[in-house]
């Protein structure tokens, strides 16, 4: 069997949020609850669900940006957050992460080459002509030209950021690449472009990826498998020929049903039932205020929802 490159086992993240009104009563949000997901080498896994359903957290874990409550992170079988700070380091080079807004993720101050030759002097190589020729063999990779490098943050479109960014991550060769919305801020026009400039990279460089996304039809372009979160919890897991040819949880049916919409509406209610998606689902049962039944489907994918007990 192929070895995993990241699992994570069970991974919890609680966050403190503080009534506006009262500034001392807490209320914890469970950003991402009990996540379980493989990746494996050159595989792409697809993360989707709508805004506030945890997926920058769980990208943020991934990443080593933020540390989990509970559960375990696995990189190439090893368990990362009880190893020491060279295994860290490693994997904090290793995997790179393209966020949704190229512009605050730059810095404004810095021309292009400056922020692309820092991280391969680090990681790559300290000869000086080597940096330049990786750096401009970077901006062709992306569909720009050498002669970009010399300009600042600011004289580029959002698409072009998005490119410079997509570079950036890919300069010191990391293993796995975390896509979070990379599309998301960019015009309709554009957006087609970047995904499939990542499809494309993809195929090329065999590269891991997480794509984050709240749209499922990006999902199902460019991920092997896809992981349904719906506030906090993975409801549906599963192959992504499989989960878009057989869905099974309802939250599921209603992202494939929305793809073709805009966006889909954000209903803020209150949770009624044990399962996060209870208020919304016309299927609601007794059983989801105290019950929440995993369904394996098949060997590689699975849903929570009680309709299949
Ligand atoms: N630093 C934080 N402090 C408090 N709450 C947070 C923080 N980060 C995220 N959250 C909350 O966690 C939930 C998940 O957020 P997030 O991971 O950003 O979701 P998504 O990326 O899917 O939109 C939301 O309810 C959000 O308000
Ligand atoms: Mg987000």
């Amino acid at each position: 069997m192929e070895k995993n490159l990241i699992e994570l086992k069970n991974l919890t993240k609680t966050f403190k949020a503080y009534d506006s009104s009262f500034k001392t009563s807490k209320t914890h949000i469970t950003a991402t609850d009990d996540i379980n997901l493989q990746i494996k080498k050159a595989d792409s896994l697809g993360i989707v669900g709508e805004s506030g359903s945890g997926k920058t957290t769980l990208a943020n874990l991934i990443t080593g940006i933020l540390t989990p409550d509970s559960g375990k992170i696995l990189y190439k079988n090893k368990e990362l957050l009880s190893s020491g700070e060279k295994v860290f380091r490693e994997y904090r080079k290793n995997v790179q992460m393209i966020f949704q807004d190229p512009y605050s993720s730059l810095n404004p101050k810095l021309k292009i080459y400056s922020t692309l030759k820092d991280g391969i002097k680090r990681h790559i190589t300290k000869d000086k002509k080597e940096i330049y020729s990786r750096c401009a063999e970077l901006m062709e990779m992306v569909g720009l030209t050498e002669k970009h490098l010399n300009r600042y943050p600011h004289q580029f479109s959002g698409g072009q950021m998005q490119r410079i960014s997509i570079a950036r991550a890919l300069s010191i060769e990391p293993e796995l690449v975390v896509a979070d919305e990379p599309v998301s801020s960019l015009d309709v026009s554009i957006q087609a472009q970047i995904l499939n400039l990542l499809q494309k990279l993809r195929k090329e460089s065999g590269k891991t990826l997480l794509l984050i996304a709240h749209d499922l039809a990006i999902v199902n372009f460019l991920c092997d498998e896809i992981l349904v979160m719906y506030k906090g919890k993975a409801l549906e897991y599963g192959k992504t020929s499989e989960v878009i040819k057989n869905p099974i949880h309802p939250y599921t049916k209603n992202l494939l049903e929305a793809t073709t919409k805009k966006d889909i509406k954000k209903v803020v209610t209150e949770t009624t039932g044990l399962c996060p998606y209870a208020n919304r689902c016309k299927f609601f049962m007794d059983i989801c205020r105290n019950e929440l039944y995993k369904y394996q489907a098949t060997e590689t994918h699975y849903a929570l929802c009680n309709l299949y007990k």
